[in-house]
C-alpha cells in the first residue's frame, strides 16, 4: 500500500467522528452508546469478551435459564457473565447425551459448566457416570512454561481460587458423579470412564490439558465432543498452538467459536 493511500485511511478515520457528530448530534440522548457500524441492530451481548448484536434469545429460554441458575448458583463468576459459553456446553452436552460414554471434566473449579450440564439434560436419567477432575484448590505453578509466563497465566495462581473442594461434595450429592481430587495428570488413572462421549477442558495451561486430552483420546466413542474452555483467549494462546499440534497430529481439525471456546468431534 502507497504511503498516500495509508495517509488518505488515516485523515478519513480521523475526521470520521466529526463527520458523524455532525449528522447524528440531535440524535445523541442518555441512553446513547457509541458502537461500530457493523452491528445490525441493539447490542443484545456484551460481555466475557464477546459483544454481538446478533440473536441470543436462548438466555431468557427456560430450559437454559434454569441451568444457567443451576451454574450460577455454585458462585463461580465475581462479577461477570458468560451465558453464550454455558449454552454451548449445554447445547453440545446434549448433542452427545445418546452415546454411549461417560462425562469428564478437567478442570472443575465449583463445578459450574457440570451443574448447568446435569440441570439442562437431566442427566440421572442417562445411567452415566460424570467425573470431574480438579486439584479444587487452584493451580499448581510449576505447571506453567516460560512462554505461558511471559502470556500472563500466573495471574491465575497463588489464591487466585479458593478451596472448593467440600463446597463440591454438597453441590453434586446425590447425583451420579465422582470427584477426583488432586493433580492432572497424576489423578488421570482414577478416572474410571473406559468410554467417553463429553470431555470438558478447562484447566488454563498446556502440561496438565495435553496430558488430559492425550490421555482419554482412545477412550473417546466416535462422535463425541471435546470443549476447550480457554482455545481461542490471547493470554491463552500456548493453549492453542499445543492443542493445534495436537489435532494436526490426529488428523483433525478444532473449530474456533466466538465465545473462546474451540471444539473438537473425535470420529
Ligand atoms: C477456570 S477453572 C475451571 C472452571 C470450570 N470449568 C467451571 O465450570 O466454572 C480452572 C480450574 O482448573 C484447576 N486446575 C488447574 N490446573 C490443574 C491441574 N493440573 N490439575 C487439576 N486441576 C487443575 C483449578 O484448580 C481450577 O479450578
Amino acid at each position: 500500500m502507497s504511503l498516500l493511500s495509508r495517509f488518505k485511511i488515516f485523515l478519513w478515520r480521523s475526521i470520521y467522528p466529526f463527520y458523524w457528530l455532525w449528522f447524528n448530534f440531535n440524535k445523541i440522548d442518555s441512553r446513547s452508546r457509541l458502537i461500530s457500524s457493523h452491528y445490525q441492530g441493539a447490542i443484545t451481548y456484551d460481555t466475557d469478551g464477546l459483544t454481538t448484536s446478533n440473536n441470543c434469545d436462548f438466555i431468557t429460554e427456560p430450559r437454559f435459564a434454569k441451568a444457567y441458575a443451576c451454574a450460577a448458583s455454585t458462585n463461580p463468576w465475581k462479577g461477570f457473565t458468560l451465558h453464550w459459553r454455558v449454552y454451548v456446553v449445554c447445547w453440545l452436552a446434549n448433542h452427545v447425551k445418546g452415546l454411549a460414554g461417560d462425562f469428564v471434566e478437567c478442570g472443575v473449579n465449583t463445578g459450574a459448566y457440570s451443574r448447568a450440564v446435569i440441570d439442562y439434560i437431566e442427566f440421572e436419567k442417562l445411567g452415566k457416570t460424570f467425573y470431574l477432575l480438579d486439584t479444587f484448590d487452584g493451580f499448581p505453578d510449576e505447571q506453567v512454561t516460560e512462554a505461558e509466563k511471559a502470556a500472563g497465566i500466573l495471574q491465575y495462581g497463588g489464591n487466585h481460587y479458593k478451596d472448593v473442594y467440600d463446597q463440591v461434595l454438597k453441590t453434586f450429592a446425590g447425583f451420579s458423579v465422582d470427584v477426583i481430587r488432586g493433580r492432572v495428570p497424576d489423578t488421570l488413572l482414577r478416572c474410571k470412564a473406559q468410554a467417553v462421549a463429553y470431555l470438558s477442558i478447562d484447566m488454563n495451561a498446556v502440561v496438565p490439558e495435553i496430558a488430559a486430552m492425550e490421555f482419554f483420546w482412545d477412550k473417546l466413542v466416535p462422535g463425541a465432543v471435546i470443549i476447550l474452555d480457554d482455545y481461542g483467549f490471547p493470554m491463552h494462546i500456548n493453549q492453542k498452538k499445543a492443542f493445534d499440534l495436537f489435532a494436526k497430529s490426529r488428523n483433525t481439525e478444532i473449530l474456533s467459536l466466538p465465545t473462546g471456546q474451540g471444539i473438537m468431534f473425535k470420529s
